[in-house]
């Protein structure tokens, strides 16, 4: 079975209470309980964690390296500030999909740079929630092609 992880950084533990004007109602539990139930339709296997440190985002990318056939990333703020994290991903060379809730590109000059975005398989910004589950379908069709 094809495995996924969808990891979440900083701060998005307090969905659902977190600036809703920007990232909506809906929690980080209800987040992961929809990729579970999405994952399971197309046959992936989904585990989710969530972090509020870099260091431990980056032991969960390499752990991920033989465990796991790609995984869904919410950095966070670290997505505009971590070159650890992008070393992280283009070393273990996973198939990777950005996730952010908000269009970081129509918010502040300081969140339009992502150090993820060169070593990912492409960007999900800008449709809430629901872009997780969007990243499942990208990643399933892309694992699928590639097989
Ligand atoms: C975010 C966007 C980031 O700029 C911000 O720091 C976050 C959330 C998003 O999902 O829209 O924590 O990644």
């Amino acid at each position: 079975m094809t495995s996924i992880l969808v990891m979440n950084g900083p701060n998005l533990n307090l969905l659902g209470t977190r600036q809703p004007d920007i990232y909506g109602t809906t929690t980080l539990a209800m987040i992961e309980e929809a990729c579970h139930s999405h994952g399971a339709k197309l046959g992936l296997a989904v585990t989710c964690l969530q972090s509020n440190h870099e260091g431990a985002l980056i032991d969960a990318i390499h752990g991920a390296r033989g465990e796991q056939d790609g995984i869904v990333l919410n950095a966070g703020a670290y997505t505009h500030t971590s070159i650890a994290l992008r070393d992280a991903i283009a070393s273990v060379e996973l198939p990777l999909v950005e996730v952010h809730l908000s269009n970081i590109h129509a918010r502040e000059p300081f969140r339009q740079v992502s150090h993820i975005a060169p070593v990912a398989l492409g960007q999900i910004c800008g449709f809430g929630a629901q872009g997780y589950v969007l990243a499942l379908h990208a990643l399933h069709a892309h694992l699928r092609d590639d097989t």
